[in-house]
């Protein structure tokens, strides 16, 4: 039997820090409010010109980096955006060109939110079916790009920002489960309509029903993470690490109680990133394993909620 382990992770940031005051000064908002509804204290934003595939590619490097990998070891290359460069080609393709990988299978997934858990639930599966050995799945956003940053309610929650895995072939697990939904009944509760020259809509920018979003997500989340204990019948003690979409910490905090986790056996980015939409998970794990508190064979639950609506959760041994 094939699976799929995580072989090494990476992360980009970019430099420019926006706070809480920053924003207060452009739009009628505080540190107060965005802090104790949201969580959040800071997010990166990407300067003039730096696209989601210059962040992809950092967070790539340093993913094979870790691994110990170079670029001719890879053999699919999947970017969860929701932010391309282009309308196509593909942010994978743009990035295989950059890395200088030529020839295997490169394409983007568009799940928002939930990007990084689809992506790498189908890279699980190129590699169990034994077509593929060695796979760079990357979660990459320049969520400022398609924020209105007039609109008070929603320009406070985004950042920009990439992680990135290398995923290998081995004989023992490795990823346990995944488990992805998606409901497009739910599709105006947070949405970028299309640009006028494709659809007539009014704006390219982000629009929520912030409040609707919210209940949705902490139920959902509850489900979700029953149908994944119950299908690796695990107890919730046996979960070591949360790695939660970072969206924001009362929803976290909902998802950690329900699975009767204190906070400090969660990986918290929210407070410095913001919402990196499909960049979330795999910049905090890079970010739990960098700092030494994921280890080798501990049991991490990673799980996701965005537009369509879409939800998922990758459980995995590390
Ligand atoms: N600063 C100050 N006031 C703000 C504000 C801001 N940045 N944004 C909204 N408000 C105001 C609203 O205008 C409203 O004022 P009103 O009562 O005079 O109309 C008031 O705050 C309450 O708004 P409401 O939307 O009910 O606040 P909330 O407690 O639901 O918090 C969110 C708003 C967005 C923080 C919250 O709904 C949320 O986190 N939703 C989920 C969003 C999310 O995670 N989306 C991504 C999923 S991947």
């Amino acid at each position: 039997m094939t699976y799929a382990r995580i072989l090494g992770t990476g992360s980009f940031l970019p430099e420019h820090v926006v706070t809480n005051a920053d924003l207060a000064s452009q739009v009628n908002t505080s540190d107060e409010w965005i802090v104790s509804r949201t969580g959040i204290r800071e997010r990166r934003i990407a300067r003039a010109g730096e696209t989601t595939c210059d962040l992809a590619e950092r967070a790539a490097r340093q993913a094979l980096d870790a691994a110990g990998c170079v670029a001719s070891d890879i053999d699919l290359v999947i970017v969860a955006t929701t932010t391309p460069d282009r309308v196509f080609p593909g942010t994978a393709c743009l990035l295989q060109e950059r890395l200088g990988i030529h020839g295997p299978a490169a394409f983007d997934v568009q799940a928002v939110c939930t990007g990084f858990v689809y992506a790498l639930a189908i890279a699980e599966k190129f590699i169990r079916t034994g077509s593929t050995k060695r796979a760079l799945v990357v979660g990459a956003e320049t969520m400022s790009r398609i924020v209105d940053w007039n609109d008070r309610s929603t320009c406070v929650l985004f950042g920009d920002g990439a992680g990135a895995v290398v995923l290998g072939a081995g004989d023992a697990p490795g990823i346990l489960s995944s488990h992805l939904h998606a409901d497009g009944a739910y599709k105006e509760l947070l949405t970028v309509a299309a640009t006028e020259p494709l659809q007539g809509a009014a704006t390219g920018h982000i629009t929520m029903r912030g409040n609707e979003v919210f209940r949705m997500a902490v139920t959902t989340l509850d489900a979700l993470v029953g149908e994944t204990l119950a299908a690796n019948d695990l107890r919730q003690t046996d979960i070591r690490w949360l790695v939660p979409h970072q969206a924001n910490i009362r929803i976290i905090a909902a998802t950690a109680k329900r699975l009767g986790m204190a906070m400090d056996q969660v990986i918290v980015t929210v407070d410095r990133h913001g919402n990196t939409s499909a960049a979330s998970i795999p910049l905090a794990f890079d970010v739990g394993v960098r700092d030494g508190r994921i280890q080798r064979g501990d049991v991490v639950l990673m799980e996701a909620f965005g537009g369509g609506l879409t939800w998922g959760s990758v459980l995995l041994r590390y």
